[in-house]
């Protein structure tokens, strides 16, 4: 039997650095017996020497085309765009099974190379679960630039660009510093708390020194009432965390905005959930995806009133490539060591079943 096998390819997307698998998943799967090829790759968290030292195999960057077709290929963001056949098999976010922009192109590369697509977004326990999401750090990260907003405001400028951070420790003691040296007195909310992204903006808020008594954690029970809230102008910091799977009542508006006029304590709104185009997003005041270069984008606020400045950036767990990428690479790991009999792995079974229609889908409108 040959010895099974990863290789992690370096990723293109600008800005990405964080990494599908770490070193330490690395070395897990390496004990495990599994033979890690890694490409050289500047622009990841982590340095080539650290996977290195646990014992992976170093290769050229971007190499992953020639390597042999029994070994998958992991990595975590889109291929660059090409007419490429794709003949092994890829484990990767693809965004290509829900009819996104150039989503049967994307699948007949596969069709014409004889490839496979493992698609992380689809890998589910048996409860139908995710097995492996960015949540958590997107929460934290977003809670970070919330406060470094807040600070900015404060001096009376507008947060510039956000860069992201070495490591965590990095991250709060910036955070820390730009507030004044802690957090303490700031008051926050989080709608959506018990999830993944909640949790993570939580956690934040504590570490950078919130007192608990400030961080107001809200889900489904306390916004069963019905928006608009009050509670939401009356903090500094609000974090949107909710997974919207159905039209619900606004919990903010530019009229409940405009009619607390100076009496206004919210300062920033982080909209991690980013529904920015969706119908139904309860926070409609604001219509663009903000960036790491333009973090923000000023609410209406009505004549003479103080500024509110909303963050809507749809890729924050970046901000904390490292953490994020430790994190997610832990969870995806028992999947990882369960490829090996992936034809009857639960999680693998269903992830290539699905891969199976949206190619039939694909080939169909292709006409291949
Ligand atoms: N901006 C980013 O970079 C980024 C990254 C990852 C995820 N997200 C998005 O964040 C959202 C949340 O993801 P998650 O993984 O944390 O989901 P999750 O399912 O783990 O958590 C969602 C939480 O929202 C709560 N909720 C749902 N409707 C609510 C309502 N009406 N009122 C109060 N609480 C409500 C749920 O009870 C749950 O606790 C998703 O839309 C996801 O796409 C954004």
């Amino acid at each position: 039997m040959t010895q099974p096998a990863f290789w992690l390819r370096c990723e293109k997307k600008e800005f990405e650095r964080r990494s599908a698998l770490t070193p330490t998943t690395s070395k897990k799967l390496i004990d495990a017996g599994f033979d890690i090829y890694v490409e050289r790759d500047e622009q990841r968290i982590f340095d080539d020497a650290e996977f290195e030292a646990v014992g992976c195999k170093l290769v050229d960057n971007n190499s992953w085309p020639s390597a042999p077709t029994s070994i998958p290929i992991i990595g975590l963001k889109e291929l660059p765009e090409s007419d490429e056949p794709l003949p092994h098999t890829h484990i990767q976010f693809a965004h290509c099974y829900k009819r996104q922009a150039g989503w049967s192109k994307i699948l007949s590369r596969f069709h014409r190379g004889g490839g496979t697509l493992y698609d992380i977004e689809f890998l589910n326990d048996p409860q139908g679960r995710r097995v492996a999401a960015f949540g958590f750090h997107a929460g934290f990260a977003g809670a970070a630039a919330g406060a470094l907003a807040l600070a900015a405001q404060k001096k009376g400028e507008s947060l510039g660009l956000l860069t992201p951070y070495e490591n965590e420790a990095a991250m709060i003691k910036d955070v820390k510093e730009r507030l004044g040296g802690s957090g303490k007195g700031v008051r926050a909310m989080v709608i959506g708390a018990l999830g993944r992204c909640g949790r993570g903006a939580v956690d934040l808020f504590r570490k950078i020194g919130l007192d608990e008594d400030d961080i107001l954690k809200w889900d489904m029970a306390e916004t069963a009432k019905g928006g608009p809230f009050q509670e939401i102008l009356d903090v500094d910091i609000f974090v949107n965390c909710i997974y919207l799977s159905s039209q619900i009542p606004s919990f903010i508006t530019h009229d409940t905005i405009s009619a607390a006029g100076k009496d206004r304590r919210l300062s920033v709104v982080v909209d991690v959930s980013c529904d920015t185009t969706n119908p139904f997003n309860p926070i409609p005041i604001y219509n663009i995806n903000t960036t790491f270069d333009k973090p923000t984008v000023a609410a209406e606020v009505g004549e003479g009133n103080l500024p509110l400045s909303v963050i809507s950036i749809d890729h924050l767990p970046t901000l904390l490539p490292r953490e994020a990428s430790e994190q997610f690479s832990g969870d995806l790991l028992p999947s990882l060591l369960e490829f090996p009999s992936r034809n009857t792995a639960q999680v693998w079974v269903g992830a290539e079943k699905l891969f199976k229609e949206k190619l039939a889908e694909a080939a169909a409108v292709e006409g291949l």
